[in-house]
């Protein structure tokens, strides 16, 4: 379950957000759980939650170069000591940044080959799922980011199904929608990684609440959750953790 908490939080609102959540955490949470504050709280957060296993750590974009004349970017080679997950593509990077498949696949690999654990966002907007296209097109996405990965680098990811119309808007996808674009993307992952399809796990993210996770995470295709907004709060964040089916 992890919290995606975009531009927001300055250190000090991010320190208390992550006491928060660790506070009210129970020993043995039923899902692993992420955070991924904005990238100046990262270190501090890592002294936070040091020696706290429950609790991992997540950025929310990276560089692919390792270093160099980059003004303003991070590379995920920087991020090693930082953290533990890297969240690639997500649809804000795609459509506000104008990030490509070439781009997101481009930083995959540096994630990769960092050591650290991507996760890969995959989403259709509302005019592709009118237009019937959404398997299409999350599955184009999904190829590119999987197509001749060597398979224990694919093994090391998880995909994010977030359908853009749901972000943000207050209107989760149906249980069954995210379930049927779940195993939309495990039949281009069987394509490619046979042995994979069933391992990798999916989520789904879109205005995950604490009202509507129990029945979003209930389908057995869903692994669990990318979510947004409830993250921001401790006590909803940690309602939609408790919303997860146990590991
Ligand atoms: P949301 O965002 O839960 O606020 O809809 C999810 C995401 O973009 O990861």
């Amino acid at each position: 379950m992890a919290g995606n908490w975009k531009m927001n939080t300055g250190v000090e609102e991010a320190l208390e957000l992550a006491r928060q959540v660790q506070a009210g955490l129970p020993d043995r949470p039923p899902a692993e759980v992420v955070l991924l504050p904005p990238l100046i709280s990262l270190w501090p957060l890592r002294q936070l939650l040091r020696g706290d296993d429950r609790i991992g750590l997540g950025a929310q974009n990276c560089y692919w170069e390792r270093s160099g004349a980059f003004t303003g970017e991070v590379s995920a080679a920087m991020l090693r000591s930082l953290c533990d997950y890297v969240l690639v593509g997500h649809s804000e990077r795609r459509q506000l940044f104008g990030e490509t498949d070439d781009q997101v696949r481009l930083k995959l690999d540096a994630v990769l080959a960092s050591g650290l654990r991507p996760i890969v966002a995959v989403g259709e907007t509302l005019d592709q799922r009118q237009a019937g296209r959404t398997d299409d097109v999350i599955g184009a996405q999904a190829r590119a980011a999987f197509q001749g990965l060597e398979p224990d680098l694919a093994a090391r990811c998880t995909v994010a199904y977030e359908p853009i119309w749901a972000i943000g808007t207050g209107r989760s996808a149906s249980p069954e929608d995210a379930a049927g674009a779940a195993d939309a993307i495990r039949r281009v992952i069987d394509s490619l990684h046979p042995a994979l399809a069933r391992q990798i796990r999916v989520l789904y993210g879109g205005s995950v609440s604490a009202e509507s996770a129990a029945d979003l995470f209930a389908p057995e295709a869903v692994d669990g959750g990318l979510v947004g907004g409830a993250s921001l709060r401790a006590g909803e964040f940690l309602a939609v953790v408790g919303a997860a089916a146990p590991v």
